[in-house]
């Protein structure tokens, strides 16, 4: 096995852990999910979420990955077979590589949007063309084609992914913290001059239709509402997951390089606060309000609706910026250029965990894992370019960025407190810390934690049409069944509401053929990397 990795410093692993969760996420997919469920009405269940739901997952993600790290292991599967003497806890570890290849396949080529928009940005392409001709095009969507071949975007796409390769095959400490340490900093930097500049705008501007107060007073003020909606929990709960990157294994993996008396309790809350720092504060300060300003608050709220935050960040703004003469090149350069920093620190911990199998299992070196991590992006990465409007990307952000996370979430949290011992969890957690971890949090992770994810996981299943629970039970009990949303877990499975032929009438391949396609990829790798895992284990037989 390669020599024993460390971090450098602390505050590189604190940033290197805050860039792995603040991503794109922060930027695009929070305004997006809090415009969609009404502003302030979704604050209150997001923060209720981050403490009773976030919290106590990163703190027992950080011990998991220690933990395992003492014995050698830093991915998941490993990390999960020496929690107990069972065999089938290193299976549970499969989750770990197979949400984080799959979401950084799908994950890069947006950040690769990113890459190429600070490019066109600064050579003025969007004063020429507009953003929403431009954007299509880009993505190489023709009318009703399921596929596309986008030459500009693969391009950017594989440059995306050489730049991750080059960066993960330096290793932890000249790579990856070495990415944090300047990609952090630059990102709250471009992000708070724009703040700035959005926030000065008003009424009597050029094109400005509306205070941009209005809108950060939209996503700041908190209303009541949302505690009694069980659509905004969900929404609220997937974000927390999202964001921390948690039940990814992504965490697990950054903390097995922490070393065995070292702190995890303050710095995963460091991390964690940084994280929410940069989403609520920064990431609700951008998009919209700056929206807001020049479209008013209606149209952003149907924008979002829609398109969600890909539609307001890659058309919207690039149109908007024009508005601020010469400065909008290098408006459109910071705000993509954060973006990519955001997505970058982002991928980077996608791809640890995968190279750091590779490495503990097959002895391999960091540039060989590295390639491979690289080849296993491009092909399935390829598949989400190439079905782009088939709609196979919004399957794997969905399967893998949303649901399956909170699985793994919920075995982890089980196997932590009643397999491994929450005694002997809760030493993990506090040996070495630099903080006093409350004692309540014991219970909050034993109980309440599993509970609430339990809770959500359900929810998400069983949704019903248009998240009206209410009349849904009424339904249920009066016998006319239940009304399942199509946007529920069960209802996108059987593709409730929509017509599920995999062929029109005239031979033609349909969405559901290249939904149910992506699926059946989804589900092979699973099990392809759950047999790659039992072969690799059976060597070692049941010992540690
Ligand atoms: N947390 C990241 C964001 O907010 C996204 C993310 C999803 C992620 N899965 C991950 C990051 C796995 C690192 C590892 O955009
Ligand atoms: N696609 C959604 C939107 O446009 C949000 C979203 C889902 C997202 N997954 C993401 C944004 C990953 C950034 C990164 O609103």
């Amino acid at each position: 096995m390669s020599a024993k990795e460390q971090w450098a410093t602390r505050v590189g692993l604190v940033l290197a852990m805050a860039g792995n969760a603040v991503g794109l996420g922060n930027f695009l997919r929070f305004p997006a999910q809090a415009a969609q469920n009404g502003g302030g009405t979704f604050l209150i269940p997001y923060l209720i979420s981050f403490a009773l739901m976030g919290i106590p997952l990163l703190w027992v993600e950080w011990a998991i990955g220690r933990h395992g790290g003492i014995y050698g292991h830093h991915s998941t599967p490993g990390m999960f077979h020496v929690m107990g003497d069972k065999g089938w806890l290193k299976y549970i570890g499969v989750f770990g590589i197979f949400t984080n290849l799959t979401i950084a396949a799908y994950y890069c080529y947006i950040e690769s949007w990113t890459l190429s928009y600070v490019f066109h940005s600064l050579i003025g392409t969007f004063a020429q063309t507009e953003p929403k001709v431009f954007f299509p095009n880009y993505l190489g969507e023709t009318a009703d084609s399921l596929f596309a071949f986008p030459l500009e975007a693969g391009c950017w796409f594989l440059l995306t992914l050489a730049l991750n390769i080059w960066i993960l095959s330096k290793g932890l400490a000249k790579g990856i913290e070495m990415a944090a340490k300047i990609g952090m900093p630059l990102l709250v930097i471009f992000a708070a001059v724009l703040v700035v500049r959005g926030l000065m705008l008003d009424a009597g501007d050029p094109g400005v239709v509306q205070s941009p107060l209005d809108g950060l007073n939209f996503v700041w003020n908190p209303k009541l509402e949302g505690l009694t909606q069980p659509t905004t929990w969900l929404a609220a709960a997937g974000q927390i997951f999202f964001t921390l990157s948690l039940g990814m294994g992504a965490i697990h993996c950054y903390a097995s390089y922490v070393s065995k008396r070292s702190d995890i309790a303050l710095n995963a809350a460091s991390a964690g606060w940084m994280n929410e720092f940069v989403e609520v504060v920064l990431g609700g300060s951008l998009l919209i309000p700056i929206a807001t300003a020049y479209m008013g608050l209606a149209a952003v709220q149907s924008a979002t609706a829609g398109g969600g935050g890909f539609s307001l960040g890659f058309l919207s703004l690039p149109t908007l910026f024009n508005n601020w003469g010469w400065f909008a090149p290098i408006a459109g350069a910071l705000w993509f250029g954060l973006l990519f920093f955001a997505g970058i620190t982002s991928s980077l911990a996608m791809g640890q965990p995968i190279m750091a199998y590779f490495q503990d299992e097959h002895q391999m070196n960091r540039r060989n894992s590295a390639l491979i991590f690289g080849a296993s992006t491009m092909i399935l990465g390829l598949f989400c370019v190439w079905l782009y409007p088939g709609g196979a990307f919004d399957e794997f952000d969905f399967w893998s960025g949303t649901f399956s996370l909170v699985i793994f979430a919920l075995l982890e949290v089980f196997i932590f407190s009643y397999v491994f011992g929450i005694d002997k969890g809760w030493k993990e957690i506090t040996r070495g810390a630099d903080i006093h971890v409350p004692r309540i949090f014991r219970f909050i992770i034993k109980y309440v934690t599993p509970v609430f994810i339990l809770v959500v996981f359900i929810g998400a299943l069983i949704q019903p049409a248009e998240g009206n629970w209410a009349q849904a039970f009424r339904s249920l009990f009066s016998g006319d069944g239940w009304p399942l949303a199509a946007n529920s877990v069960i209802g996108k499975l059987f593709h409730v509401g929509v017509d599920s032929a995999w062929f029109t009438p005239e031979g033609r391949g349909t969405k559901v053929l290249v939904q149910d396609m992506t699926r059946l990829l989804l589900f092979s790798l699973f099990a392809g990397i759950a047999v790659m895992v039992y072969f690799d284990f059976r060597k070692k037989g049941g010992s540690r």
